[in-house]
C-alpha cells in the first residue's frame, strides 16, 4: 500500500473521529456538562490538528514533482 493511499484512509478515519467528538461536545453542552467539564469543548482539537496534517499532505501531492507520483487515471470507454 502506498503512503498517499494510507494517508487518505487515515484522513477519512480521522474525519469520522473528529465528527464524533463534535457531536459529543454538543450533547455535553446540551446536558449542561460543559459547565464543569470545559475540556469537552477541546475534544475535537487533536483530531482536527491531525486532519490538517494529513489534509495538507494530500493537498501538496499534485505539486510534488519528480517523486514518481501516479496521476489519477480517468477511466475511458
Ligand atoms: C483541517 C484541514 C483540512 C485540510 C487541509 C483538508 C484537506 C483535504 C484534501 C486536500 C483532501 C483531498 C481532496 C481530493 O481528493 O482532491 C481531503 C479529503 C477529505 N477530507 Fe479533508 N481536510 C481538512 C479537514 C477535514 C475535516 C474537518 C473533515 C471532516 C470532518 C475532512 C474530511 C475529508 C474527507 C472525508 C475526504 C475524502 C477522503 C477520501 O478520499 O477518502 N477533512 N481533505
Amino acid at each position: 500500500m502506498t503512503w498517499s493511499k494510507r494517508n487518505r484512509q487515515l484522513h477519512r478515519a480521522l474525519s469520522i473521529i473528529f465528527t464524533s467528538t463534535v457531536v459529543i461536545a454538543f450533547i455535553g453542552a446540551a446536558l449542561g456538562l460543559t459547565e464543569t467539564a470545559m475540556w469537552l469543548f477541546y475534544l475535537p482539537l487533536p483530531p482536527l490538528f491531525l486532519l490538517m496534517g494529513t489534509g495538507l499532505y494530500m493537498f501538496v501531492q499534485p505539486y510534488r514533482k519528480g517523486r514518481n507520483n501516479r496521476q489519477t487515471v480517468v477511466h475511458q470507454h
